[in-house]
């Protein structure tokens, strides 16, 4: 029998059809934005965006409430009693994960992925859920980062958050890469003039080729054997790097091995991304930098640092229009993470982030949004500034 996952299920009153019909954006929803904040809970909001926005998303980053049972800024206590009165800790959040998730699922490209932080209090449980709703062959991994000091009992310290990456359909996720500065090159195969440098992948091997790509094409060594199959870049600038002296085709005279590409040190070089990751920024940074950038001390319990969001969305190497969602907002990490890399590589992602009315939370995140915008609008001369939005039912 395939593995059961079950729990008790508790409806919401947005699960009836009949809870959309009278239910509006004010303003309306404008077809063209660069971003928007909307108010609201984020349920009732995602059945409302299928209409506009299904399979138009490329990324979505998600934080949710972790189920710790702790009393934060916002709600992170999920624990009922169910029917015959016995405490009940899962059932509740998987049961709001899993209507968020569901609606969410389908605004997804088909070459878009989804990042969910969690820790330990739900991670096993969100595990199963997502393969449940994605297809355990739709996991791509947990992206571990470590936030400090670490959380402590009296048995450990535990130094890691986990963020699970599901894939809307794995085959046409584009390979995920991270670009890394080399300095361990210590050799120097060909006695190239420019200094040590260490030999790259830069093909499929033939088994792995796509014949109808368009960076299927052949080249020829200086021995003659001529190598087809898929390049990791196309013919013009293969024939640059050949040019260049930046093939390494193995020794002379054979110059017989797979040609790989060379990478000095002191270059960047794209580097399948490790899972494991070392944020710039801790969680205790994170909170500082809020601190700073509202003038108020403490107005929001654990933000996510911007380094952390941003390295995701990087890594995926999702187009620099992506369009970026993020239904926990919280205070509006997203929305800077994403301004930061506009800024950084001139791309013009859009984003729609979603929070509901909770103990100000969403009064901050706009008022962290309009500051960002305005440095972002200084510094980097981008039109930043998101549309706010509130939804009624
Ligand atoms: C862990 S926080 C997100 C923190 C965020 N990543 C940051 O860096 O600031 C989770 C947020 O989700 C919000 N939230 C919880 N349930 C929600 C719902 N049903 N709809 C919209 N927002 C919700 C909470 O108010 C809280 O602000």
């Amino acid at each position: 029998m395939p593995l059961q996952f079950t729990w008790t299920d508790y409806p919401e009153a947005a699960d009836s059809p009949d809870f959309l019909s009278g239910a509006t954006f004010e303003p309306p929803l404008p077809t063209d934005f660069n971003h928007l904040l909307i108010k609201g809970d984020n349920y009732p909001v995602l059945k409302k965006l299928q209409k506009d926005f299904s399979g138009a998303v490329d990324l979505i980053y998600i934080d949710p409430p972790y189920n710790t049972g702790n009393d934060f800024t916002y709600n992170d206590n999920f624990k009922v009693r169910d029917g015959s009165g016995e405490a009940d800790r899962h059932s509740q959040w998987l049961s709001f994960m899993q209507r968020r998730l569901l609606t969410a699922r389908p605004l997804l490209k088909s070459s878009g992925c989804i990042f969910i932080a969690i820790d330990q209090s739900e991670l096993y449980t969100l595990k199963l859920l997502c393969d449940q709703i994605f297809g355990e062959e739709n996991f791509v991994n947990d992206f571990m980062w470590l936030h400090g000091k670490g959380k402590k009992d009296t048995w450990s310290r535990t130094l890691q958050q986990h963020t699970l990456c599901y894939a809307r359909d794995k085959k046409q996720l584009p390979a995920f890469r991270e670009i890394q500065q080399t300095d361990w090159a210590t050799t120097n195969a060909d006695s190239d003039p420019r200094g040590n440098w260490f030999s790259g992948s830069i093909s499929f091997t033939e088994k792995r080729s796509n014949p109808n790509h368009k960076n299927y094409y052949s080249i020829v060594s200086p021995s003659g054997k001529v190598w087809t199959r898929q390049w990791q870049t196309d013919e013009a600038h293969m024939k640059e790097l050949i040019a260049d002296n930046r093939i390494f085709w193995g020794q002379p005279p054979a110059y017989d091995k797979v040609p790989r590409v060379k990478i000095f040190n002191e270059e960047e070089s794209e580097v399948i991304p490790r899972n494991i990751i070392e944020p710039k920024e801790t969680t205790r940074a994170a909170q500082h930098h809020l601190d700073e950038l509202l003038g108020q001390s403490g107005a929001f319990d654990n933000p996510k640092p911007v380094s952390l969001i941003k390295h995701l969305i990087e890594i995926t190497r999702q187009p620099k229009d992506a369009l970026i969602l993020d239904f926990f907002a919280g205070s509006g990490t997203t929305f800077e993470a994403v301004c930061a890399l506009n800024a950084q590589d001139k791309g013009k992602r859009r984003s729609i982030l979603v929070q509901k009315d909770e103990n100000g939370i969403f009064e901050l995140c706009k008022k962290r949004c309009q500051k960002v915008s305005e440095l972002f609008e200084q510094s980097a001369a981008l039109q930043v500034e998101p549309l706010f939005i509130s939804f009624t039912h």
